[in-house]
């Protein structure tokens, strides 16, 4: 077995992982990140694309904001529809000029890596077995058998667990001793697309719909990005493309608002749920991202919650590296724990308020519309929703 020293050892290359090497690496942190998938797997999954103001500020301010203020497409409100009608969120007026850029996660996830490795970072692709040892004594230990079959052994100081929702490295919080785990599951899903075809909006357009809840999205002038509400377990082969056309019109157009279809290229369904670990930390291992939480994706919030996490995470290893000062290393969980439950009921606030509820007999549907309508008619529940929805300031 090959033995090699770091300071930080990275279980995960998504967006915790390698921002949080990246934050380090400008910090004078060294650290490795392991990660099971190939560069092209991490490189071409497809997922979620809207970024806070917080996290367009943070790639912006560490170098990694050329290509972001080139593609990506900033966005200065969105529409909630319902009743046919649409109604906007404007973020400009009700957050001081504040934003949202949709930049797909797997393009932040280009440029972090072309960053890491233009900086002499070190990122192993396609390793096995990852196992977090010694990790409540101050040398833990990661080993882990690398891309070539090599059984390696990483020394380090610190670990973080970044290895998203199928995470590893979150049951070594022993749980119920320790860990406690707040699960929430829905009874709906999402029907992704992507299509060639023009935008049908300069803005999402989040519309709640008898029929069931639709979103619509965009990723370029040419490509759009779309979803509908559908049963948890429904299948990709049940949807042809005239079928999810005629859903999207009849969920969606209306007054100010048509659909333009396409062609679809990619379809998928996307499981919802609402998950968060306490305490995120144990020992000198530190949960960041999926690993430690996950929501539904109506508020757009994931990704963003992960990066939130790991700028804290990067300020309170860099203080235990300069001076000794573990404090806030141990007060990690606590310093993170409230955004990641304001966010968790953003995104529950607005998958319930938008979705609809299989079992409903009628009254839930009047109830959500009459919520839509106090919320969008009030300056103060239009700020509230603009203000979470573009990102409160990180901490
Ligand atoms: C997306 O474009 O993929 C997207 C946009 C907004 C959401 C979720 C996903 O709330």
């Amino acid at each position: 077995m090959s033995s090699s020293r770091t300071q930080v050892g990275i279980v995960g290359g998504g967006p915790a992982g390698l921002m949080l090497s990246h934050l380090l690496h400008l910090k004078g942190i060294d650290s490795v990140v392991l990660e099971c998938r190939t560069r092209e797997e991490v490189e071409g999954t497809i997922r979620a694309g809207v970024l806070e103001q917080n996290t367009v500020d943070l790639m912006v301010e560490t170098g990694l904001g050329d290509r972001l203020k080139r593609e990506g497409l900033e966005h200065h409100g969105i529409e909630l529809r319902f009743g046919g009608r649409g109604h906007r969120i404007a973020f400009d007026e009700l957050t001081d000029g504040r934003a949202v850029t949709v930049y797909p996660q797997h393009e932040v996830l280009k440029d972090l890596i072309a960053r890491r490795l233009a900086d002499g970072g070190d990122i192993r692709f396609g390793v096995s077995g990852a196992q977090v040892h010694d990790h409540e004594s101050d040398r833990p230990s990661i080993t882990f058998v690398d891309s070539d079959g090599t059984e390696q052994k990483l020394e380090c100081a610190l670990v973080a667990g970044c290895d998203g929702s199928r995470t590893e490295t979150r049951k070594l919080i022993p749980e119920p001793s320790i860990r406690t785990d707040h699960f929430r599951q829905y009874p709906f899903a999402w029907f992704g697309i992507l299509a060639e075809a023009p935008p049908s909006s300069e803005e999402l357009i989040y519309a709640n719909h008898e029929r069931g809840f639709a979103l619509i999205s965009t990723r370029t002038p040419q490509v759009q990005r779309h979803y509908l509400q559908v049963d948890p377990n429904d299948s990709v082969d049940n949807w042809s493309d005239d079928r999810i056309w005629d859903e999207l019109h009849m969920r969606v157009d209306g007054e100010g608002a048509e659909i333009k279809d396409g062609k679809i290229f990619q379809k998928s369904i996307l499981q919802f749920r609402s998950f968060v670990c306490e305490p995120m930390q144990h020992g000198n291992l530190f949960l960041a991202g999926d690993a430690a939480h996950t929501v539904p994706p109506t508020g757009a919030k994931g990704m963003n919650l992960a990066i939130a996490d790991v700028y804290a995470l990067s300020n309170a290893m860099d203080k235990f590296f300069t001076s000794s000062d573990r404090k806030m290393l141990d007060r990690y969980t606590e310093t993170v724990l409230p955004r990641v439950w304001r966010t968790q009921h953003f995104s529950w606030w607005m998958s319930s308020m938008l979705h609809r509820l299989p079992d409903d007999t009628g009254f839930g549907h009047r109830r959500q519309l009459a919520e839509l309508d106090m919320v969008t008619r009030s300056i103060a529940g239009r700020t509230l929703i603009a203000e979470n929805y573009v990102g409160t300031p990180l901490a």
